[in-house]
């Protein structure tokens, strides 16, 4: 996709999110609607959030094939996320060391963890069918989009 149509695009469902969440104030409510909001969007191959439940990330609502529902801190690209608390981008997952892969068809991979009080609480977690998909329009879009799920 183009830069200018991917912003187009990230404009367009920012403004879409932000009138679903307003009046909403559930966790996996919103983000169930963020989800499928997403991937309906964005056609990604998979788009999902996990939570930190304990010592593990667990998988939460999501579009998409079926998910590992339990992810060790500082396990996969989600768990490496969770352990450094920052935004992970992986052009190829086949070289990150210790890629999950949920589904085999996964080729690029965006991980971003959502803080509360200063703690990784959950994460966004999408996937891609084609390499190279993610860059810092990614990022600051979908950071955003995150905004009704911080504290
Ligand atoms: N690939 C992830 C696992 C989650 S799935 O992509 C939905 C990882 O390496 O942590």
């Amino acid at each position: 996709m183009k830069k200018a149509d991917k912003e187009t695009r990230y404009a367009e469902l920012l403004e879409e999110i932000q009138a679903l969440t307003a009046s909403e104030s559930d966790d996996i409510a919103n983000m169930a609607n963020i989800a499928a909001a997403i991937h309906a969007k964005m056609g990604f191959h998979w788009t999902g959030f996990y939570r930190v439940l304990g010592d593990e990330l667990v998988l939460g609502p999501f579009q998409g094939p079926v998910a590992c529902t339990r992810i060790r801190c500082g396990r996969g690209v989600c768990g490496t996320a969770w352990k450094e608390a920052r935004t992970l981008i992986v052009p190829d997952v086949d070289q990150f060391p210790g890629h999950i892969a949920c589904s085999a068809l996964s080729r690029s991979e965006i991980v971003i963890p959502i803080l509360r009080d200063g703690a990784v609480w959950g994460e966004l977690d999408i996937d891609s069918a084609e390499l190279d998909t993610f860059d810092a329009v990614d990022e600051q879009y979908l950071s955003e989009i995150l905004t009704p799920l911080k504290r």
